[in-house]
């Protein structure tokens, strides 16, 4: 059996990451075109990088642990005896923490900074700001930014997550609100023969694409519904 794991926010949530459509329609208290658009950066780099620095230090908090749904999909992928593919459009790294191996990170990682100039990745730990300078290039400062997906960013892996959704048996959306594309549409471009099911704690607007739609919290009701394939 191919399965294709897709988590959002939701998944994190019961770790202490909040989610990003909470009531107030605020993120952590900025309007999303403020802190994740090329042009927020570009227009205000200091406050877009104060803003990804608060959250990368939020992630590092020892109170910040995977959950029981990050260790029933690590634990299920170890297990399995078919193709596992998870992707995540969350930042945080609570999936590779729980022993997840086949992690897509589509949105980008939190804990790793990209050099504008030349792409080079680095893993990052403390702050970035407009001095910091490229860490083997030392007369390149101010290049860093985080590496994340913003809104008008493409996101990464794109072929593979099609490739791999086209021909899966099982497709698993865990703790996303599925109003974000193209992460929203992958429940489309499953096969007609792929068993879809969603977990969630809401309806959302892709709910009726799938075979199965599961009301509830993530850390109760993975673990269940991945033991029940057994
Ligand atoms: P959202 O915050 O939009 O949605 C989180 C979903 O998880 C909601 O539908 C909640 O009902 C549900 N939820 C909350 N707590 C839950 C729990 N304990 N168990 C199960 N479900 C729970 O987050 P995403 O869908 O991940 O993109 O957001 C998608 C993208 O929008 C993000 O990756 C980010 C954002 O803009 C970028 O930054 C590019």
């Amino acid at each position: 059996m191919k399965v294709l794991v897709l988590t959002g926010a939701g998944i994190s949530a019961e770790s202490g990451i909040p989610t990003f459509r909470g009531e107030d329609g605020l993120w952590e208290g900025h309007r999303f075109e403020d802190v994740a658009t090329p042009q927020a950066f570009a227009r205000n780099p200091d406050l877009v990088h104060q803003f990804y620095n608060a959250r990368r230090k939020a992630l590092q908090n020892e109170s910040v642990q995977p959950n029981a749904a990050h260790v029933a999909l690590a634990e299920f992928e170890k297990r399995h005896d078919g193709e596992f593919l998870l992707v995540t459009q969350n930042i945080d790294d609570l999936h590779q923490r729980a022993g997840s191996r086949n992690v897509l990170p589509m949105h980008g990682e939190l804990l790793k900074a990209r050099c504008m100039l030349t792409g080079d990745l680095f893993d990052w730990r403390g702050d970035l700001s407009v001095q910091t300078p490229h860490p083997t290039e030392p007369d390149l400062v101010g290049t860093l930014r985080p590496h994340v997906v913003w809104f008008g960013e493409m996101p990464l892996g794109l072929e593979r997550i099609a490739a791999f959704a086209e021909d899966c048996d099982l497709f698993l959306a865990i703790g996303t609100s599925a109003v974000v594309y193209p992460a929203a549409g992958i429940v489309a471009a499953t096969d007609p023969h792929c068993r879809r099911v969603e977990i969630n704690l809401d309806h959302t607007p892709q709910s009726d694409r799938f075979d199965l739609t599961i009301r509830g919290k993530a850390s109760i009701e993975v673990p269940k519904f991945l033991e029940s394939l057994e």
